[in-house]
C-alpha cells in the first residue's frame, strides 16, 4: 500500500494556487451535511451574503458555482451567451484568450481585440472597440496573471450600461486583493476561485450576477425533465447549452426552491465561506492595503537586487509581480533549486513570456512581510550559486 499523503511544506508564492490559510484548512474537516439540511441550507444563505460583502454588491444572485475558477468562467458565459451573439473580448493575456476559447465554444461571433502583453487597454480604445463592434456582450479578465496586469474597469461598466451591454468579468485573480467595486463599477456578472487573494484552495467558484443578468438567463430556464413539477414551464430562449454551468438551474438550486440540480462540494462551501469570513474580518481597505504592502516590499527587493521587473508598472496587480530572468541565468534551473533546495515555488510563465519572466505571487495568506523576505534571500542565495552579479 502506498503511504498516507505528506507534502513537503512548501511556501506557494506563485500565481496560484498559495498556501490556504490555516483557518480554511480547519474547518474543511469539518463533519459533512446532507446539501437539503436546514443547517447546511443555513450555511449556503450565510455565504451569499458573506460573498455579497466581498464583491461589494447587493446583488440576491452571489453563489458558489462547485469547480475551479474556470468553472465560473464557463458558467458565466454558457448561460449569458446565446449562439450568434456578438461578443468583444479585449485580450491583455492568456486569460483573455481563455474567454475567446469559451465564448467561442459557446457559439458567440467572438471579436477580440489585443494589446501587448505587459500592458492593459486605455479607456478610450475600449469604448471605441464597443463602437465599432457592437457587441451584445463584452467579456474581460480584471487581472491577468500570466502578465501580471489589472485592466481598470471603473470607466468600460459605465460605457457599457450606457450602451446596454452585458458585462462579464473575470476577477479571479484580484477578488479580495485589489478593489472591485462590483455595483459601483456597474459590473453585470463577476466570477472568481479561492485559490489567490482570497486565500482558499483551488475548487469553488465564487460568482454575482445582476438583475440585468438575471433576466436574460431566466428566459432561458429549462429544467432537466426529472427534476420538474406540474407547474414547471419553460423559459421561451435558447436552453443553456451545458447541465452543470447552467445558472439558471443553479439559481434555482440556491434558492428556497432548492432544486436538486447537484451534490454541493459540501467541503468547499465551508472552506468558501471560512476565506470571505477571514477576509471581512480583516476588513477589505485594510486587505486591499495589506497586498500593496507585501507587493510593494517584493518589487523594492527584487529591484535592489538588481532585477527588472516587467510591464508597466502603473498598471501592475497588486498581487503577482513579473520579473526578467536576467541574462546568463537559467530561468528553470533557479525555479527547481527555490523548490528544491529552499521549499519556495514561484512561478513559470507562457507564450511570448516563456523563459523571458518570473512571476512571484504575494497574495491571500502569503500577502505577508515575512513570506516576503523568505523568498526574496532564497532568491538572493540561488542567484549567486549561479553566478549572477548585480549590474
Ligand atoms: C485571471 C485568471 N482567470 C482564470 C484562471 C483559471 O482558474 P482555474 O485554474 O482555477 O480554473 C486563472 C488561473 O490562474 C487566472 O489567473
Amino acid at each position: 500500500m502506498v503511504e498516507e499523503i505528506n507534502p513537503p511544506q512548501r511556501l506557494l508564492m506563485g500565481p496560484g494556487p498559495i498556501n490556504a490559510h490555516p483557518r480554511v484548512l480547519r474547518v474543511m474537516s469539518a463533519p459533512l451535511l446532507g446539501q437539503f439540511d436546514p443547517q447546511f441550507r443555513e450555511y449556503m444563505r450565510q455565504a451569499s451574503e458573506l460573498y455579497r460583502g466581498v464583491f461589494q454588491t447587493a446583488n440576491r444572485w452571489t453563489l458558489l458555482v462547485d469547480g475551479t475558477a474556470r468553472a465560473a468562467i464557463e458558467a458565466a458565459l454558457v448561460s449569458l451567451i446565446e449562439p450568434g451573439d456578438r461578443v468583444l473580448v479585449p485580450v491583455f493575456g492568456r486569460f483573455g484568450h481563455l474567454i475567446v476559447e469559451i465564448a467561442k465554444r459557446c457559439g458567440a461571433a467572438v471579436q477580440a481585440i489585443e494589446v501587448e502583453w505587459g500592458t492593459v487597454f486605455p479607456d478610450e480604445a475600449l469604448s471605441a472597440a464597443i463602437r465599432k463592434h457592437r457587441p451584445k456582450i463584452v467579456a474581460i479578465s480584471h487581472g491577468d496573471t500570466s502578465t501580471t496586469m489589472a485592466q481598470p474597469l471603473a470607466d468600460l461598466g459605465r460605457v457599457c450600461r450606457e450602451e446596454d451591454i452585458l458585462l462579464y468579468v473575470d476577477a479571479t485573480a484580484t477578488l479580495g486583493g485589489m478593489d472591485l467595486p462590483v455595483d459601483a463599477w456597474h459590473l453585470d456578472v463577476v466570477s472568481a476561485g479561492l485559490q489567490k487573494c482570497l486565500g482558499g484552495p483551488p475548487g469553488s467558484a465564487p460568482l454575482t450576477l445582476n438583475a440585468r443578468a438575471e433576466r436574460r438567463i431566466v428566459r432561458r430556464r429549462h429544467i432537466e425533465g426529472g427534476l420538474q413539477d406540474k407547474n414547471y414551464r419553460a423559459g421561451d430562449g435558447p436552453a443553456i447549452q451545458s447541465n452543470y454551468f447552467d445558472l439558471a438551474m443553479i439559481m434555482d438550486y440556491w434558492s428556497d426552491k432548492a432544486l436538486n440540480h447537484h451534490t454541493e462540494a459540501t467541503s468547499m462551501l465551508y472552506a468558501a465561506r471560512e476565506c470571505a469570513r477571514v477576509l471581512l474580518q480583516e476588513g477589505l481597505p485594510a486587505a486591499f492595503e495589506r497586498h500593496a504592502r507585501a507587493s510593494r516590499a517584493l518589487t523594492e527587493g527584487l529591484q535592489a537586487m538588481g532585477l527588472k521587473l516587467f510591464g508597466d508598472q502603473a498598471h501592475k496587480m497588486a498581487n503577482v509581480t513579473g520579473v526578467h530572468i536576467p541574462a546568463g541565468v537559467d530561468g528553470e534551473r533557479v525555479r527547481h533549486a527555490l523548490l528544491n533546495e529552499h521549499n519556495i515555488e514561484i512561478g513559470t510563465s507562457f507564450g511570448p513570456l516563456h523563459g523571458k519572466i518570473w512571476r512571484i505571487g504575494t497574495m491571500g495568506y502569503n500577502a505577508r512581510e515575512e513570506a516576503v523576505t523568505t523568498t526574496l534571500r532564497a532568491l538572493e542565495t540561488v542567484l549567486a550559486a549561479q553566478k549572477f552579479r548585480r549590474p
